[in-house]
């Protein structure tokens, strides 16, 4: 972003915006489903002169799909998406502003407001990511912008700031980090919406958009895969897509590898003469073999995680 777009007036301070989210095109797939999802955040948001907008909670497991079901309805709603990734250290300030040092001559100091502020002045997304992570004390600031009050205070600012009417509030959290997160803020948050793991349609469409270059293939190796995984223990239906997405990208990898030198050329490499790392086409030369090793190194070879 530009200084001049980002930087804005606040009183009798400069301040500087966060900048907003746009994923880039190329390492994204077709969005697929997530049909009723979309509705039920869409319809959360719905809002006017004497109605206000409401303030979804998407839970889920890790890999579900809940930052990118908010990319695609940030693109719906043609908003910008401001992103606050939530995690132990975050203070209660954090969410408002926070300072750096300048590197403008003359000043010392820069104030930075948040992703929550930036959206709620330009009447943007605010999505919070990870909201189970911060702890409760730090969510306090949040309680006034999700109710009627819509505003938020800055000790740093000196300034209270009221939510732009087109701003839109969303978080997220995993399911194992729902029950960390208090009554003030779970109460203030509807509707809460699980996001589960996609049906095998979805998975399969997801991979065949994943593996556009080997349409004829790709049916047999999306077969293969659900023997893999059921023979694995898992269950139909039961895999995130970033798993899916993950096992064929790693597949389409270690083909790679045979196609840009193989074993014998890695060898033979040196600073010289190094091996190279880019390649011309992904997802077009996977075998059934690729999808197996790759199927083995990350779910069969994986430690076990202990509770
Ligand atoms: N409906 C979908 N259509 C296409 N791709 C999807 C869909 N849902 C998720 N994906 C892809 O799956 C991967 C994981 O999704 P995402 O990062 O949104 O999951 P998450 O639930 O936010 O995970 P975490 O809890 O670990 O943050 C991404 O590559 C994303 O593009
Ligand atoms: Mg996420």
């Amino acid at each position: 972003m530009a200084e001049n777009d980002s930087k804005i007036s606040m009183r009798n301070k400069k301040v500087y915006q966060s900048e907003p989210f746009s994923p880039r095109a190329e390492y994204f797939n077709k969005f697929t489903g997530r049909e009723s999802e979309l509705r039920f955040v869409t319809a959360a948001w719905i809002a006017g002169d004497s109605s206000l907008p409401m303030s979804p909670l998407l839970i889920g497991e890790p890999g579900v799909g809940k930052n990118r079901l908010i990319y695609e309805l940030a693109q719906k709603t043609g908003r910008q998406l401001y992103i606050f990734q939530g995690h132990e250290d975050v203070t209660s300030e954090d969410l408002a502003c926070t300072v750096r040092f300048s590197d403008q001559t003359g000043s010392v100091m820069d104030y930075m407001i948040s992703p929550l502020v930036t959206a709620m002045y330009n009447g943007g997304i605010c999505f919070i990511d990870e909201i189970g992570k911060i702890r409760p004390r730090a969510l306090a600031l949040l309680v006034s912008v999700l109710d009627e009050r819509r505003y938020i205070d800055s000790t740093l600012l000196g300034e209270r700031i009221h939510a732009h009417p087109g701003f839109r509030f969303v978080a997220a959290t995993n399911t194992a980090d729902l029950n960390l997160l208090p009554e003030f803020i779970i109460s203030r948050m509807r509707p809460q919406i699980n996001i589960g793991y996609p049906p095998r349609e979805e998975i399969d469409d997801i991979l065949r958009e994943q593996c556009k270059g080997i349409k004829k293939e790709v049916e047999k190796l999306i077969d293969l895969f659900w023997m893999l995984w059921t023979d694995h223990g898992g269950k139909i239906g039961a895999i995130a897509p970033r798993d899916a997405i993950y096992l064929f990208g790693w597949a389409s990898k270690l083909s790679s590898f045979e196609t840009t030198g193989g074993p014998k050329t890695l060898m033979e490499s040196s600073l010289e003469k190094p091996y190279q790392l880019t390649e011309g086409h992904s997802f077009t030369g996977i075998r059934p073999e690729h999808l197996k090793q790759a199927f083995q190194k990350l779910f069969t070879d994986r430690p076990a995680i202990k509770d």
